[in-house]
């Protein structure tokens, strides 16, 4: 039976995760058995996409996908959008110092992130890049296949409000945690 995890996070522990899967990013490296899991779960073109990630991303969808399954939710279009979710993020080149801007703009001062997103600055364009991941993986994964529910789990993954949507609510939690 499927488990609903308790969404209610602080900002804090939110933030401390999101530290941690940056540290984890400094040292990427996608495991055989991870790639094997990618290969079972997606099809050719959504493998294909799925590479376009960065290890540190790959890596970290893994997580995210066998989080979910570990605690009961294994539908395909779930996997799926967990595998992708931050495929729209590969148009991006994210040093670790915009990394670490993001984790701590995300939780303490998101109109700021929003602001810097929007200058026309080359250095500044990965916030713009992170801001637009979750639109821009939705239309990348539709390209390459994935279903429209897919698409839509892709595209709401950063919405702050998953209401009743349990799917979308325990991507979230897995995002968070993975
Ligand atoms: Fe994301
Ligand atoms: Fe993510």
């Amino acid at each position: 039976m499927a488990v609903r995890k308790d969404l209610s996070a602080s900002a804090i522990e939110r933030m401390t995760h999101r530290v941690y899967q940056f540290i984890r990013a400094m040292h990427p490296e996608l495991a055989d058995v991870d790639r094997a899991f990618a290969e079972e779960w997606l099809t050719p073109e959504l493998l294909a996409l799925f590479l376009t990630q960065s290890p540190a991303d790959q890596e970290h969808s893994v997580r995210a996908a066998r989080l979910l399954l570990t605690h009961g939710h294994s539908s395909r279009d779930l996997v799926t959008a967990a595998l992708l979710h931050d495929v729209g993020k590969s148009a991006g080149h994210f040093t670790p110092w915009h990394r670490t801007a993001i984790v701590i703009l995300e939780s303490w001062a998101p109109r700021l992130l929003g602001w810097l997103a929007k200058q026309k600055v080359p250095f500044l364009s990965p916030f713009a890049v992170h801001c637009a991941h979750a639109q821009r993986g939705a239309l990348l994964a539709r390209e390459a296949g994935a279903s429209e529910r897919t698409a839509e789990l892709i595209r709401l993954h950063h919405e702050t409000a998953p209401g009743a949507d349990e799917e979308l609510a325990m991507l979230r939690w897995a995002d968070d945690h993975a």
